[in-house]
């Protein structure tokens, strides 16, 4: 099979292809990423001599890129994005331009290329938020309801992709994550924030609103998930994918300090974020019970397994924490 894989020098999209490459050795993967502060080669450094992985560096907006991208592609995983809500406060439109309009043109090259199977990668935030106390969890029949321009950027996007598959027959699935963790997350979101300022004795900032929780998933569970829905999900279809195991920004915060050893005094509270939604829960009833996919690594457990990843690869995110961290300067949030 040849893939295009789009955003596969980030966090999510990187893991995927390394899972891809050693589960189907013979299949070929083009990785087309912009390199934006997310994107890293560095990150890519492991996989990149394979002789069935191509890079191209060049933006999911551009359509003549994105031809030529897709061009004898079976299959396009869509993971290129901006991805960070508290970017997106700061400048909500570069989140417009390339969540959406650059959807659309990929979209666009993988119709006029008639690419077999357009996998749009998405998340549980385009459904809006949950009250911490509400019994319910969001189905795939949910209204969209996003809140913040992250979340709103994503919803127009999957609306731009479910317009392709009505509209023109494109050959669509959609999935929505819950939020990961695991190696080569960048600096900026929660864990590895933690994670990193708690290697160098720094103490860890929780936004105001501490007790709002998520659904943790390990990255490998996301991608064995989607790796299922490109092989047997239904054209047309969304599957949600999610592990039930809810952790809130204390919750968090307590289990670092445990693996660290460090006391409750390495928390501090810093300004809430602008729109902080409270709370996301996906069930996976669908998947589990149409496609046989339900996640396998414990939390506790790869929790650890990160934060030795991080311990042993300061190589790797040492550079970047500058980036994350100027990011939060400008917020307050430091
Ligand atoms: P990331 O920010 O680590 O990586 C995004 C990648 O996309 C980077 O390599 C970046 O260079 C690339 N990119 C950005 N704009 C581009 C453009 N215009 N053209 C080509 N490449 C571009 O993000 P991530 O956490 O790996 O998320 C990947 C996808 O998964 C996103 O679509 C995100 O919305 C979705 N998602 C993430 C989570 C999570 O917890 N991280 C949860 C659910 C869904
Ligand atoms: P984040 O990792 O940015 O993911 P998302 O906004 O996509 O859910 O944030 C996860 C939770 O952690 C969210 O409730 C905000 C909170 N948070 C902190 O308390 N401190 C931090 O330094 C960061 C980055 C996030």
């Amino acid at each position: 099979m040849k893939l295009l894989v789009t955003g596969g020098a980030g966090f999510i999209g990187s893991n995927f292809i390394r899972y891809w490459l050693e589960k189907y050795p013979k299949d070929k993967i083009t990785n087309l990423d912009k390199l934006t502060y997310a994107g890293r080669l560095e990150t890519t450094e492991d996989f990149s001599k394979n002789k069935n992985y191509t890079f191209i560096k060049g933006d999911i907006g551009d359509l003549k890129t994105t031809l030529k991208a897709t061009e004898g592609i079976e299959v396009v995983v869509n993971f290129a994005a901006e991805s960070h809500n508290d970017r997106a406060i700061q400048d909500p439109g570069i989140f417009v331009r390339t969540n959406v309009l650059g959807t659309q043109i990929l979209l666009e090259a993988a119709k006029r290329q008639n690419v077999k199977r357009f996998h749009h990668i998405s998340t549980c935030e385009v459904f809006g938020e949950l009250e911490l106390n509400e019994k319910r969890a969001f189905k795939e029949e949910d209204p969209f309801r996003p809140r913040t321009p992250y979340n709103a950027s994503k919803a127009a996007a999957d609306h731009v992709v479910m317009a392709y598959y009505h509209t023109f027959g494109s050959p669509v699935t959609i999935s929505h994550c819950s939020n990961n963790y695991g190696p080569y997350q960048f600096p900026e979101k929660i864990i590895p924030r933690f994670i990193t300022n708690l290697i160098d004795n720094q103490k860890i900032p929780l936004y105001k609103s501490s007790q709002n929780r998520r659904e943790w998933i390990y990255v490998d569970d996301h991608n064995e998930a989607v790796d299922i829905v490109i092989r047997k999900g239904k054209v047309g279809e969304m599957y949600s994918i999610g592990t039930g195991v809810e952790k809130s920004v204390e919750d968090i915060a307590d289990s670092l300090l445990k693996i660290f050893g460090k006391p409750k005094s390495y928390k501090k509270y810093v300004p809430d974020r602008a729109g902080h939604d409270k709370r996301y829960l996906l069930s996976t009833k669908k998947i589990r019970s149409e496609l046989g996919w339900k996640a396998k690594y414990e939390f506790d457990a790869y929790l650890e397994k990160t934060v030795e990843w991080y311990k042993e690869n300061e190589w790797w995110w040492r550079p970047l924490k500058k980036e994350a961290e100027a990011l939060y300067a400008k917020t307050g949030q430091k």
